[in-house]
């Protein structure tokens, strides 16, 4: 059987450029704490290429990744850590499916229907696993997870 989900768990999101230059950083806010997020650490930015391109590495020969990054390029973002239980799983769960279209069409309530622009201006990021939040988390908050992260969280474990 698959393991309990735990009590408290951090993932790592973006409040991508679309979004955030559409002013529904705060909508997003108020949506993710009527969920049951915390954010336990945030920052905005703007990726420099070389960022973005480390980031996003493992997509690196996928034909979309020159349009990826140059769209989380082109504009201010918000990182942030948020915890919940089960987290990584609730978080991308909330924000639906990857492109916006599809998400429009079968999880209307997701973020990225709510808040998304088109395949590539999807309004929102999640780690995809316990591995990628440690990694991501690390990426944007340098030492954060090592500082923040009581030992007995599922998270820091992994
Ligand atoms: S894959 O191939 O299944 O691993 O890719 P996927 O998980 O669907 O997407 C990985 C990230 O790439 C973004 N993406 C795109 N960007 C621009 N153009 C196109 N066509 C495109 N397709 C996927 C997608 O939004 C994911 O970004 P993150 O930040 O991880 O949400």
């Amino acid at each position: 059987a698959d393991a309990p989900a735990p009590d408290k768990e951090y993932t790592f999101a973006i409040i991508k450029p679309d979004a955030v230059e559409a002013g529904h950083a705060d909508a997003i806010f108020a949506k993710l704490a009527e969920a049951g997020f915390r954010v336990a650490a945030q920052n905005e930015m703007t990726l420099s290429r070389e960022q973005a391109e480390a980031f996003y590495g493992e997509h690196k020969d996928k034909p979309f990744f020159e349009n990826l990054v140059t769209f989380m390029t082109s504009g201010p973002i918000k990182v942030l850590v948020l915890s919940a239980p089960d987290a990584i799983k609730a978080w991308r769960e909330l924000i639906g499916p990857t492109n916006t279209e599809i998400a429009r069409a079968d999880k209307p309530e997701s973020l990225r229907a709510l808040f998304g622009t088109d395949q590539t201006a999807n309004a929102l990021h999640g780690s995809d696993s316990s591995s990628s939040a440690m990694r991501e988390i690390n990426f944007f908050f340098d030492g954060w997870a090592y500082d923040n992260m009581p030992a007995e969280t599922n998270f820091a474990v992994i």
